[in-house]
């Protein structure tokens, strides 16, 4: 639950007729946050966890005292980044590496950071099998401890 300027008073809206509702509405749709748990229970993990949000799967990511979020699909094969066998490296300046190719995303805008899939070498026919794609990322808040996240 959250408020929107205006104090309207939301929670999950997704569905909501815009030609119905108006402006508000959209406004909220816009503002949709999903709690996904406290800093203190990120941090017991190890600063990271996988959440489930609607079908997709979100990497929840402490960083030097921020809180980020992003896919869990690398866009190359999209293989998990962080799973039971493969397991991100992520760097000192804010990026996230995926273990299968080397690609690295900015934590925070997504952009590929540096060489696309390093890790592979360049095939006849379809090069390194995608073109170049950044890594879905999603705003954060905290407040009183607590991380939401905005998928919509
Ligand atoms: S699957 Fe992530 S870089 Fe290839």
């Amino acid at each position: 639950m959250g408020f929107v300027s205006g104090g309207f008073m939301y929670g999950k809206v997704r569905g909501v007729d815009r030609a119905v509702c108006g402006r508000s509405a959209v406004r909220a749709m816009a503002e949709e946050w999903t709690p996904v748990g406290t800093v203190e229970e990120l941090n017991a993990e190890g600063g990271k966890k996988v959440v489930k949000i609607d079908s997709g799967k979100v990497l929840i990511k402490e960083f030097a005292g921020d809180v980020f979020a992003m896919s869990n699909s690398c866009p190359h094969l999209n293989l998990p980044l962080e799973g039971k066998i493969l397991k991100a490296d992520y760097t000192s300046t804010g990026s996230i590496v995926c273990s299968a190719h080397k690609t690295a995303f900015n934590m925070k805008t997504g952009d590929v950071v540096g060489e696309w899939c390093p890790g592979m070498p360049k095939l006849p026919f379809v090069g390194k099998m995608k073109e170049e794609n950044p890594l879905k990322v999603y705003p954060t808040k905290v407040e009183d401890g607590s991380i939401f996240v905005n998928v919509a």
